[in-house]
């Protein structure tokens, strides 16, 4: 079985990206990326690459290089499914907001929608590959849904979930760890995950292509989301113990990851994680143990969201405590409000909590972005529903330059990694700013001794 026409539901951070890497390397193939969102397509199709809605370093490039060859951006989902050998499904699955499972589950109203869509239009067999992150055992709600609401063609379903990163999009498609593709367990299945194994055979090496059940093909994805939080929350929980015995998390890290099984990476101590996927896959996992009855197993992973949630909160709780335990009326300078550098993604960023904590305090706030539109962030701030959209456009200002942002600031907070920050003339900003000039880094990325030189008074997360 080789497969000729591809096509995508969902032209999101995850769609987008990696359907573009699919036609870059398999110029045989014909790839249909389509979304209900006509903005978003229009945005994908924009004449200047650099305009296209997903900000990741190198994407716009290979986008020039595959657009409107055989890789091309639609409303038209009923002719891409009719056309398609293979169907990602790649849509959106938020937390649920209400009715049973609300706050935890996955909703799965999307995907649902997409297995309908899919089933009333396929007129000859077509190989479903589940993209999106799903519960465990979702395949089989799937397979119930295209069995019995189809036009009697038969459908093949794949899990193959995507270990991308933000903001490194494009390397980890070029060069990923692996890529896993779960099928099932039959002649036909066996078939149906081979001819996706010859799809990435284009360009990833055999060796790293796995296959198994499409169990622990969805579980597996859930699993590395919630051990990659672990390490983020558990580094963060010694952050607080090395701020009060004068221990720093930067040479703890350092020490422990040199042990091989430990290892270096997922060890910076932050403001907290944030993204579209740990806390959401999380807060599933808990669910689906709850679910089952493992109250331990659904305690033991609920706590590596309360401890991200306190880090949030400890942060700009700090803030105020140490701005002499007010910050009524005074201005504060967010830099980064996105949720990690190189990335226009704010979802579950940070930012968006500890402005909502300071704004709750009265802080006057001014938030600078190298990449996220004020659109976006009074979007964030209105989201929560804390208070009214005006008052968040009063309170909080976004502005064009760094400058602007910290100009008779009373106090600094760094909330992204993003490189520029390390690169600002701090003595200028030192300058601009009220005194005593307080700077909180949330990131590590400054060298404490040096701005202390300038004149700040700096708090670093994990240092005492
Ligand atoms: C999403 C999920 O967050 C993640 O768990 C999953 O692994 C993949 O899908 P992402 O690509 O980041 O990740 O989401 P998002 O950027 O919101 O893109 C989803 C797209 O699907 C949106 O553009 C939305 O308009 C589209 N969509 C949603 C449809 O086209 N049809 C629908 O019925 C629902
Ligand atoms: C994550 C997974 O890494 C990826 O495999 C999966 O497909 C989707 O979810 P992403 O959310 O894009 O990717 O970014 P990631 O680099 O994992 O960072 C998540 C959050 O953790 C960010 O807010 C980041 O700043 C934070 N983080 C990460 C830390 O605070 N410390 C670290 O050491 C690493």
């Amino acid at each position: 079985m080789k497969i000729k026409n591809i096509c995508c539901i969902g032209a999101g951070y995850v769609g987008g990206p990696t359907m573009t890497m699919i036609a870059a390397k398999c110029p045989d193939i014909k790839v249909n990326v389509v979304d209900i969102n006509k903005s978003r397509i229009a945005a994908w199709n924009d004449p200047n690459v650099e305009n296209i809605p997903i900000y990741e370093p190198g994407l716009s490039d290979l986008v020039a290089q595959t657009r409107d060859h055989n890789l091309f951006f639609s409303t038209d989902v009923d002719a891409a499914i009719a056309a398609a050998d293979m169907i990602f499904i790649s849509v959106n699955t938020p937390t649920k907001t209400y009715g049973v499972g609300k706050g935890m589950a996955a909703d799965l109203k999307y995907i649902e929608l997409c297995a309908r869509q899919i089933a009333s239009v396929a007129t000859s067999d077509k190989i479903i590959v589940e993209k999106s992150t799903l519960p465990v055992r979702t395949a089989e709600a799937l397979r119930s849904i295209l069995d019995n609401t189809g036009n009697g063609v038969h459908f093949d379903i794949l899990s193959n979930p995507e270990f991308l990163a933000e903001g490194t999009a494009v390397s980890d498609l070029l060069n990923p760890d692996r890529v896993l593709i779960g099928g099932e367990d039959t002649e036909r299945g066996k078939k149906a995950q081979q001819a996706l194994v010859d799809v990435y055979a284009n360009w990833v090496p055999k060796e790293q292509i796995l296959t198994t059940n499409v169990w622990s093909s969805e579980l597996s994805k859930l699993t590395a989301n919630a051990f990659l939080a672990q390490r983020v929350s558990s580094i963060n929980a010694l952050s607080e113990l090395c701020e009060v015995t004068e221990a720093d998390i930067g040479e703890v890290a350092r020490a422990i990851g040199t042990d091989s099984r430990i290892g270096p990476k997922f060890l910076k101590a932050s403001v907290g994680f944030g993204g579209s996927c740990f806390q959401k896959d999380i807060l599933n996992l808990v669910y689906i143990a709850q679910t089952y009855g493992l109250q331990e197993v659904a305690d033991y992973w609920e706590q590596v969201i309360i401890m991200n949630d306190h880090q949030k909160r400890r942060f700009a709780k700090k803030i105020v405590k140490t701005l002499f335990n007010t910050v009524s009326g005074k201005k504060i300078a967010i830099l980064g409000w996105a949720f990690k550098k190189d990335t226009n993604d704010t979802r579950e960023s940070a930012a968006i909590y500890v402005a909502d904590y300071l704004l709750n305090e009265q802080a006057e706030i001014t938030v600078y972005d190298p990449k996220v539109t004020a659109q976006q962030i009074y979007n964030d701030l209105d989201y929560l529903g804390t208070r009214s959209g005006e008052e968040n456009r009063r309170l909080l200002k976004v502005v064009e330059t760094p400058l602007q942002a910290v100009e008779d600031a009373h106090a600094t907070a760094i909330l992204t990694e993003w490189n520029e920050f390390i690169n600002y003339d701090w003595k200028e900003v030192y300058d601009l700013m009220l005194k005593p000039a307080f700077l909180f880094d949330g990131r590590m990325i400054l060298n404490q001794q040096d701005v202390e030189k300038i004149g700040f008074d700096v708090y670093t997360i994990g240092k005492g």
